[in-house]
């Protein structure tokens, strides 16, 4: 049944939605909200994106196609029940035109059917399950898939004589493409996955998850963690003394992420990830995009989750531009579908039949360049569409 605020919701929403086809192109203000998890595990995701949502702005204007653009930030504390509400409050009582941000899967699931009702675009800036873009002919996705990097660092793992790894990864929904994906293209290229484990989102103990690890004596352990949770696996790893068992690390790039590489220490050195982003990436674009990043949050190195707020504006942009200024949902969606552009990780595509994102995706290798560790890349697959659609 449903309860009277419920219904009382989903009114609003219908309404919501049946103005913007007139409203949204006379307004001279284009509202976004962006639901990010400024507090909890995940904080480090909403500090990234926020900021480089702030640094597109400050670099490319307030005003595009005619439109002043105004950012609502909204601190969903990584919790999907929240998130789910600001939705509503931003489309109902602030009429943002679009939302964005959504540090976790759950977070972009719970809001796809807001987004639908209302027919206003949800820009997926950080969540990365195959799935999520299903979920709304609204999503349209800046981020990555944990398949496409899952993927890529499997058929690596299939080609450099691993043989024998151990997978190790959260237990929630990307965790889980990460174990599907990592395991179908290193089984293909020859490998054999000799121990899996799921380790709790909440409260991550690592610790008997990696005595499990040591005991199998794999060649290499595989791992998956959610942004923001790599620091604590860094230290029990360390702690169980692991860096000196002879079991090489590998991973998609949330582990070794830029935001906090250094705190990994010595151990990280020479562990192998497959990531759309790196710090260090060597274009001239990505040199201007952490200069410019570093010389506005002095304390921070962005990470792959900025560059997934940064294109996300780009997208906003563009596709008003394309629209002239009409913020009408529908018409911004198709818009995006099928941009094209130079990103600071490279070459980027909004897939115009998934609404999903086609990038490079690079193969690197932590060292320590003049004292701090970096992913230095040695290797690409280029334009990877989510494997995850295809199957
Ligand atoms: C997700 O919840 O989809 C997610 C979050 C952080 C990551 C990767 C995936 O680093």
């Amino acid at each position: 049944m449903f309860t009277r605020r419920a219904i009382f919701g989903i009114c609003a929403l219908a309404l919501a939605a049946g103005a913007s086809g007139t409203q949204a192109f006379a307004e001279d203000t284009v509202k976004i909200g962006l639901i990010l998890p400024m507090t909890g595990p995940s904080a480090s995701t909403g500090r990234q994106i926020d900021a480089a949502v702030k640094l597109y702005m400050a670099q490319n204007g307030a005003t595009v196609a005619g439109k002043k653009i105004e950012v609502i930030v909204k601190d969903d504390a990584g919790v999907a029940d929240t998130t789910k509400r600001l939705a509503q409050e931003l489309i109902v009582n602030d009429g943002v035109k679009v939302i964005a941000g959504f540090g976790l899967t759950p977070l972009a699931l719970a809001a796809a059917p807001i987004a639908t009702q209302a027919k206003v675009p949800e820009i997926v800036m950080a969540a990365g399950t195959s799935i999520i873009t299903e979920r709304s002919p609204f999503i349209v996705r800046t981020s990555f898939t944990v398949p496409q990097k899952a993927m890529v660092i499997g058929q690596w793992a299939g080609k450099n004589g691993i043989g024998k790894a151990f997978s190790l990864v959260t237990d929630y929904a990307p965790g889980l493409d990460a174990e599907k994906w990592f395991k179908d293209a290193f089984t293909k290229g020859g490998g054999q996955v000799i121990g899996e484990a799921r380790v709790p989102l909440a409260n991550p103990d690592f610790s008997p998850f990696l005595q499990r690890v040591a005991d199998a004596k794999p060649n290499a352990l595989f791992v998956f963690v959610p942004s923001g949770f790599g620091a604590i696996f860094a230290k029990q790893f360390v702690e169980r003394g692991l860096d000196k068992s002879g079991i090489k690390l590998i991973a998609t790039g949330d582990l070794p992420d830029d935001d906090i590489l250094n705190g990994f220490g010595d151990a990280a050195v020479g562990l192998i990830s497959a990531d759309p982003y790196s710090a260090a990436h060597p274009s001239e674009k990505n040199k201007a995009y952490v200069a410019a990043f570093q010389k506005a949050n002095p304390n921070m190195r962005p990470n792959f989750m900025s560059v997934g707020g940064y294109d996300g504006m780009h997208v906003i942009y563009e596709a008003l531009k394309k629209t002239g200024g009409d913020a009408d949902g529908t018409k911004l969606v198709e818009a995006m579908k099928g941009l094209s552009f130079e990103s600071p990780r490279g070459p980027i595509t909004i897939d115009p039949a998934t609404r999903d994102i086609i990038q490079n995706v690079y193969l690197r290798k932590v060292e320590k360049v003049n004292g701090a560790l970096y992913n230095i890349e040695f290797g690409a697959i280029d334009q990877v569409k989510d494997p995850g659609k295809s199957q």
